[in-house]
């Protein structure tokens, strides 16, 4: 079996269902932002274009953990696992149960592990699941809007949880986010995606080999 048929989303299952399912999703999404908007901060998923742009430096072969902050409807859960090797794990970690409850009825990749918590208490979550490190870690996190000392210990959480040559994937309208990887992350490429809605920043903080 390949990676690509390994990937059981609903959404992948006939063309006929595709537009159904993304409608389901984007009315989940939507009430997902209205009952908590400052934790969501978007009102619809990221597009196809910010997903290829974002996850297009990943180094697949050397990939064995991927986490995934604030996947929301899992947006990038399929491209994910339709990129990642047959023995690779993906764990994502949402503070909304429904979110999480939606994720665990959609995907049933042996692959996956959706987690119920907070992206700031990733080293306990992925030591949970039998994982010392995590080779990329991917945020879709409204970093200007999470409570006040958030964002600065998830940007520490993740530098210690990565190896060496691992990476800090981050997606976001602002550039607040680049402020708190700059404390721990040298190595911070940058880039832009107009078609978004709204248009976004994305980062790639390095985590340096010889760190
Ligand atoms: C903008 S949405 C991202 C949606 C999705 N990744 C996409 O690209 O379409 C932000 C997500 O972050 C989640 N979130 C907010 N604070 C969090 C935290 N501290 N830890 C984990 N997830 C969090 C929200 O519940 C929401 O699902």
């Amino acid at each position: 079996m390949n990676n690509t048929s390994q990937v059981t989303i609903t959404q992948r299952r006939s063309a006929g269902s595709r537009f159904g399912h993304l409608m389901s999703q984007w009315a989940v999404f939507f009430r997902g932002f209205l009952e908590h908007p400052k934790m969501v901060g978007s009102i619809i998923p990221s597009s196809r274009f910010t997903i290829a742009k974002m996850l297009a430096p990943v180094k697949w072969d050397e990939c064995k953990l991927f986490v995934e902050y604030g996947p929301g409807v899992g947006t990038f859960c399929g491209p994910v696992l339709e990129r990642l090797r047959h023995d690779g794990a993906l764990i994502v970690i949402d503070t909304n149960p429904l979110f999480i409850d939606y994720l665990n009825r959609t995907i049933t990749d042996s692959r996956f592990t959706a987690v119920l918590g907070s992206a700031e208490n990733v080293e306990q979550i992925i030591r949970d699941n039998g994982h010392d490190h995590a080779d990329y870690v991917l945020s879709g996190l409204p970093f200007s809007t999470l409570p006040e000392g958030v964002g600065p210990a998830i940007a520490k959480a993740t530098y210690d949880v990565l190896r060496p040559g691992g990476a800090f994937l981050v997606y976001q309208f602002s550039a607040a986010a680049r402020d708190f990887m700059a404390v721990h992350f040298a190595r911070i490429e940058q880039g832009f995606e107009l078609w978004n809605i709204l248009p976004c920043q994305l980062f790639w903080g390095w985590k340096d080999e010889a760190a």
